[in-house]
């Protein structure tokens, strides 16, 4: 059973301060980077989720994993060294949430189109143009990359109704 062979790590979750930090760009991609990405995809597929960064799991690296494939037919499994969002067109709102936030989800507001560039996990260049929820699963996950979260791009009203329940959840857990 290939399951003795995975590796799950564990999701670091807000406010862990590794979240707000800028990732450092990938300079070699050698077996530690292989691993990582393969415990990247282990996590992502367990949790389960439909995207995953580096700093998810406490890895403070240009690195993210996508795959829409569950809710979207068809899009292939996306793994980008060192993305950067070169074009952003149009607007929507939609529904979101993340696995560094566990049980909450808010309407956000992102582009409608995105261009992304980026290596493969082979060092080739890649140039990914996408909509629909695969465009907001990027733009999510390169926010992971600087820091950002979810929460971040909320309205700041609603921004502190969420940290207020969230924070109190928290405490009421431990
Ligand atoms: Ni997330």
């Amino acid at each position: 059973m290939l399951w003795f062979f995975m590796a799950v790590r564990e999701i670091k979750k807000y406010p862990d301060p590794i979240l707000k930090k800028k990732a450092l760009p990938v300079k070699n991609i050698d077996g530690a980077i292989q691993r990582l990405i393969d415990d990247m995809l282990d996590t992502m597929y367990s949790a389960p989720g439909i995207g995953l960064a580096a700093p998810q799991v406490g890895e403070s690296k240009r690195i993210i994993v996508v795959d829409v494939s569950a809710r979207e037919e068809g899009r292939p499994l996306i793994i980008l060294i060192n993305p950067e969002l070169i074009k952003a067109e149009g607007k929507v709102e939609s529904e979101e949430g993340c696995l560094s936030v566990p049980g909450y989800v808010s309407k956000i507001h992102r582009a409608e189109r995105v261009f992304v560039k980026g290596l493969d996990r082979e060092g080739r260049p890649v140039e990914i143009e996408a909509d629909g929820l695969l465009a907001r699963a990027l733009q999510h996950e390169i926010d992971h990359l600087n820091g950002i979260l979810f929460i971040d791009r909320m309205s700041p009203i609603k921004r502190e109704f969420f940290k207020k329940r969230y924070l109190r959840r928290l405490k009421a857990k431990v």
